[in-house]
């Protein structure tokens, strides 16, 4: 948090100034980065276990093998060796695309505020997940939409609930801009979208000449099951965003963006006026990286420690919390999501909970329209299994109390 000091600067700012926020996820870090709380809260991968000794053969090879460049600026479109690295990852997916199809971009968060900037006039209309990520919310907020939510269950998003809406909005002669998804291993509800549910969104988005934006950093991350087919694959009109952020590093602040031309021309112009171009140096080191390393082998490691992760949470949920509490069960990604009885506020929770040295998201910082109360995030990627076991405990505890508390009150009033 910065010093606090009179801003004599007031009015000056534009009112869009007064329209962005900290994410409730920033504002938390300060707070985990206490070494005697257990947090659950930062979606934080876990570089730990990162080969560091790689790492450093792969920087070092960039500087020999293209230091001159990878001290220079380069293309906005981004470095022709990681975009062929790009495009066989994208295969894997099933996403077909050429060096001319996408660009490189400073982590996804760029590709969002990016999407709002092209598309986004204030008042305009735009549909996104209920929850959602909250740094998509902060990334359109500064453009000023109004921002619809469609709710999710554990099958992704309620298609037949977007239909509705389409239907309801049209009747108003409000096309949106575009409709914002997470499909798979959501963040913060960590479930994925079905197939049906995939193909269903597509049929309506066809119908409703409605543009999807696909955002993808966790698919690689999948712990059981099959692939299901990105949305991407499916429809070439649809646009796509991942990032190295989750598989990789978000220190090098690396991501991609994928979009038909006409979308994609204009977001270069945004991009140059943005940062000119992307880290050339962290793009060649993550292309030398990847030529020395085989990315199937080095993703099949990070499933299996982040799949323990994942195991510890459920298990830990299963021995520790209230029959009157439910939760989502990942089959990838990074977060758990947790629903407590709707008496509870997990927003005003958090401070016992950060007394018991344990830190969560409360639920509303995913919401559009600021629901969630008795939601919240638990993210299993950076703490060990017995960390993520004794701080579920810890948790439980501050559940269990605030629902023993609440139960006394109600009967107390009960009996005056
Ligand atoms: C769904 C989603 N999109 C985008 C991002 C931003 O990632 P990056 O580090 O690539 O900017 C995140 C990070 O948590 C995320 O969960």
């Amino acid at each position: 948090m910065a010093k606090y000091e009179f801003d004599k600067w007031t009015d000056l700012y534009a009112g869009r100034a007064s329209l962005l926020r900290s994410s409730a996820i920033r504002d938390l870090l300060s707070v985990t980065a206490r070494t005697d709380i257990i947090s659950l809260a930062g979606g934080t991968p876990y570089t730990k276990d990162f080969k560091m000794k790689k790492m450093v053969d792969a920087v070092a090879a960039c500087m020999m093998n293209q230091g001159n460049e990878a001290l220079q600026y380069g293309t906005s479109e981004g470095h022709i060796g990681l975009k062929n690295h790009l495009i066989r990852i994208m295969a894997d997916e099933g996403i077909n695309v050429n060096g001319d199809d996408f660009i490189i971009t400073g982590g996804s968060q760029q590709g969002l505020d990016m999407l709002g900037k092209i598309f986004i006039e204030p008042g305009d209309t735009i549909l996104v997940e209920a929850p959602t990520y909250v740094g998509a919310i902060n990334a359109f907020a500064g453009y000023e939409p109004n921002v619809l939510s469609v709710p999710l269950d554990e099958d992704g998003l309620d298609v037949d609930l977007l239909a509705d809406k389409l239907v309801e909005l049209a009747s108003d002669g409000i096309r949106p801009k575009f409709f914002y998804t997470v499909p798979n291993f959501h963040n913060p509800a960590g479930v994925t979208m079905s197939r049906s549910r995939r193909i269903r969104l597509l049929d309506l988005a066809k119908e409703h000449n409605l543009l999807v934006v696909e955002d993808n950093p966790y698919g690689r991350l999948r712990y059981e099951g099959d692939d299901l087919p990105s949305l991407r694959a499916l429809d070439e009109n649809v646009v796509y965003l991942s990032t190295f952020s989750k598989i990789f590093s978000p220190g090098i602040r690396l991501g991609w963006f994928v979009a038909p031309h006409p979308i994609l021309d204009k977001i270069i112009f945004a991009k140059q006026s943005a940062d000119l171009c992307s880290s050339s140096f962290t793009q060649r080191v993550v292309d030398e990286f990847l030529n020395d390393n085989e990315i199937g082998e080095y993703l099949a490691q990070l499933v299996v420690t982040y799949r323990a992760r994942r195991d510890a949470m459920l298990a830990a949920l299963e021995e520790f919390f209230p029959p009157e509490t439910s939760w989502t069960k990942p089959g990838g990604g990074f977060f758990v999501w947790v629903t407590l009885p709707d008496f509870l506020d997990t927003t005003e929770m958090l401070a016992e909970a950060i007394s018991a040295k344990v830190a969560f998201v409360p639920g509303r910082a995913f919401f559009a329209d600021g629901s969630g109360a008795n939601q919240m995030r638990l993210a299993f990627c950076y703490p060990s299994p017995e960390e993520i076991h004794e701080g579920v405990r810890r948790l439980s505890e501050v559940v269990k109390d605030q629902i023993s508390l609440y139960h006394s009150v109600a009967d107390h009033l009960r009996r005056k």
